[in-house]
């Protein structure tokens, strides 16, 4: 596994994820009832910007760096871009982005908790150390497939994060199984699913296996099309997969959406519901 988030970090796919995530921990915790959030696939928590990693690939620039220069930035990117400030210790230019432990880990309030999973043992080393001994926090070097079901609380309101690196053909098989297991476990589990946009095929075949695991759950669908889905080599944008969300959500999630993909000519988004 060759996988390091490091290169992607900041990206406009992880403006649109951690946008979301912001927006789902705030509707979530409108309710006073304890929040148990498992986290399949955690990374490290925080990204040096200027590391040989980041400066390598240069995606940030379009991502976390547009995102805070801007002047036309919507307000369902305001959350996304003070967690970045506070990360960076109210820096103008941000040289850490903040990944979901980070984020999460501080919007837990009193009785919330939370478990993140890593598999890679440098990865979950530095995620310890960015995470690790904070209230409610405990971290699991392993599989968060294999992890995450047995972590539920069925006492609690729950919410996964399924962000893996798709490495592997069988992560999108792996999500269908995790949330149709967790769905039996604990009916009313909130996911939010990350996926990469290549092409339609994959897409809509991942949906329709979803669709099937979950029945009669709703999902809400997050396109954001950087460019048309043409080549399956390509990242060609990406997606969020959300099971049970709140309501409400749809309005900030396209406006985030908007405007990531407004970055390129032939960028597009929509939102919309299934099931
Ligand atoms: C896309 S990154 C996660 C980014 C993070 N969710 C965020 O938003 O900041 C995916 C991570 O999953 C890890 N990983 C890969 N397979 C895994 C598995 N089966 N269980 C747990 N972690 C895994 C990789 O090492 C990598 O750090």
């Amino acid at each position: 596994m060759n996988y390091r988030h490091a290169f992607h970090a900041g990206n406009f796919a992880d403006l649109v994820k951690h946008a979301a995530l912001l927006r789902l921990l705030d509707a979530l915790q409108a309710d006073r009832a304890p929040l148990r959030i498992i986290d399949t696939h955690a990374g490290s928590g925080l990204y040096d910007l200027r590391g040989p990693e980041a400066q390598r690939s240069g995606e940030a620039q379009a991502g976390v760096m547009r995102m805070m220069a801007a002047t036309d930035r919507p307000g369902a990117l305001d959350d996304l871009a003070q967690a970045v400030t506070a990360a960076n210790d109210g820096a103008a230019e941000p040289w850490l982005y903040p990944g979901s432990p980070w984020l999460i880990a501080r919007a837990l309030r009193p009785g919330d908790t939370y478990l993140a999973c890593e598999m890679q043992p440098q990865e979950h080393a530095r995620l310890t150390d960015v995470v690790g001994g904070r209230s409610g926090v405990s971290t699991l070097c392993g599989d968060g497939f294999a992890e995450a079901a047995k972590a539920l609380d069925p006492r609690a309101r729950n919410l996964v994060l399924v962000d893996p690196p798709f490495e592997k053909a069988d992560d999108y098989d792996r999500i269908a199984v995790l949330a149709s297991e967790a769905l039996a476990l604990a009916p009313g589990t909130t996911f939010l699913i990350w996926l990469p946009l290549k092409d339609l095929e994959t897409f809509d075949a991942f949906l329709r296996d979803l669709e099937d695991a979950c029945e009669p759950a709703p999902l809400l669908v997050v396109e954001a099309r950087m460019r048309p889905l043409g080549d399956p080599m390509k990242m060609n944008g990406c997606a969020l997969v959300l099971i049970h969300p709140p309501e409400g959500l749809t309005p900030s999630l396209q406006a985030a959406a908007d405007w990531v993909t407004a970055a390129e000519a032939g960028g597009q988004a929509k939102v919309w519901s299934l099931g």
